[in-house]
């Protein structure tokens, strides 16, 4: 090696930053040392008025920040295309016989090209038409239920939490491994059906620079956009979200004006922005989303827009990126984010171990979307007025049309968060 190449990277080893290569700053855990900041104010325009009137919010405001979410941070997705669905298998008599089971796939056709995606519908036993969950899951359909007729992924599967693979294809192996996560039949006691799909069918969680799963499709179309703002993967999967809310709607056993639509960590984003950009989703549920998600980006708490950009290079759009350590600049705020579903029901869930994902910027998210919830005439967080305090750990707040809780314990969906689900949407669905 060239003797001053090797004392170049000798001293850049040595003394980080003394080349000028910037180093990504340690993720932040001390409340202290939170940045002090200014968020955007959801109820003052672009043009610095006071938004005074439901509808000056929904024809002026909403529109003004969901247009800043789409050009830098999730991207611009393409307008809906008529879906194809067809049922693939029934069991009538599933989860003990209190549910019918469906695989349906889903297709979407455009220029010669399809995608087609599977998913799995549970119906509890009874002739209405019945309120309904959406949402996707991690590691395929079969995982859900340990069902030997629910078919595995035919396309990419990632590998499993604990670092075991199957070589991108999914084996039985895996059947029935996600069932904490989704519990079926309590779901179905309760009254709801349930609908999942793989998110993996939707669009490989990969950074293969947007061109496979729904992205392919749409290629052409995509040229015609800012590089800038092209829609990343979880604009991709939350356009498979409201596809599959196109399939729901349509269903005889399904009451598609009521299904919520909930999704867990980079699929709780998913559910948000589903939530944001879909207003037939009725109710939104985000559990443990953390950044680019219900988390506020400007807290810069655990992970941060500079880290999940450079992990997940794929996730949001490109414009994204320009935010990497400059929260402050961002035009948005993910106070915001919540506040494009009001007046829907939203549930936003944290855990007391989940601190990359910032229980508490999630917290003050749902505060600060209160006003906006206030203004349409609805209780936002906690009823008449929203707590000046974050609740304390498995204190579930579920009065007004903002949920919250903190769960004891880590980043994972629970029966516990389910039962708090459960419980706002008898009241809201
Ligand atoms: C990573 C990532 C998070 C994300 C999570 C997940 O931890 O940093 O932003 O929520 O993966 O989706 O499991």
């Amino acid at each position: 090696m060239n003797r001053i190449v090797f004392l170049l990277l000798l001293i850049g080893a040595m003394v980080p930053g003394a080349l000028g290569i910037a180093q990504p700053p340690a993720a932040n855990y001390d409340e202290a040392k939170v940045p002090a900041y200014e968020l955007p104010d959801p109820l003052i325009t672009a043009a610095g008025a006071a938004v005074d009137s439901p509808k000056q919010w929904q024809e002026e405001r909403r529109g003004e920040i969901l247009e800043l979410f789409r050009g830098q941070v999730f991207g611009r997705s393409p307008d809906p295309v008529e879906v194809e669905h067809r049922v693939v298998s029934v069991d009538k008599a599933a989860i003990g016989g209190k549910a019918v089971r469906r695989e349906m796939d889903v297709t979407i056709r455009r220029g010669g090209r399809s995608l087609t995606f599977a998913m799995l519908v549970y119906t509890p036993q009874t002739d209405a038409p019945v309120p309904a969950f959406l949402g996707l899951n991690f590691q395929g359909n079969h995982t859900v239920e340990p069902d030997p007729a629910i078919r595995l992924p035919a396309g990419w599967v990632r590998a499993r939490d604990d670092g075991s693979t199957d070589g991108n294809r999914a084996t039985d192996g895996g059947r029935g491994n996600s069932v904490s996560a989704w519990p079926v039949e309590m779901i179905i006691d309760r009254g709801y059906g349930l609908a999942t799909i793989y998110y993996g069918d939707i669009d490989p969680d990969f950074d293969d620079g947007f061109e496979n799963g729904i992205h392919a499709l749409f290629a052409d179309w995509a040229e015609s956009i800012d590089p800038g703002q092209r829609w990343g993967s979880i604009a991709g999967w939350a356009y498979g979200l409201s596809r599959a809310l196109d399939v729901l709607e349509a269903d005889p056993l399904i009451d598609g004006s009521r299904v919520a639509v909930l999704g867990h960590s980079r699929l709780g984003k998913t559910s948000l922005w589903a939530g944001a950009t879909d207003e037939r989703f009725k109710f939104v549920i985000s559990n443990n989303s953390g950044c680019g998600g219900a988390a506020l980006s400007r807290r810069a708490f655990g992970e941060t827009v500079g880290r999940i950009n450079r992990s997940f290079p794929h996730w949001f759009c490109k414009n994204h990126h320009e935010y990497n350590e400059m929260e402050s600049q961002l035009p948005v705020d993910h106070h915001q984010l919540i506040a494009l579903i009001a007046p829907r029901a939203v549930y936003v869930a944290s855990a007391t171990a989940d601190r990359w994902a910032d229980p508490k910027g999630e917290f003050l998210a749902c505060f600060h979307a209160d006003p906006v919830y206030r203004l349409l005439g609805t209780d936002g967080l906690g009823g008449s007025a929203p707590p000046e305090e974050m609740p304390a750990a498995d204190q579930p707040i579920l009065t007004g049309r903002i949920g919250y809780h903190l769960r004891s314990g880590g980043h994972a969906v629970t029966p516990y968060d389910w039962e708090q689900y459960l419980t706002f949407a008898d009241r809201h669905l």
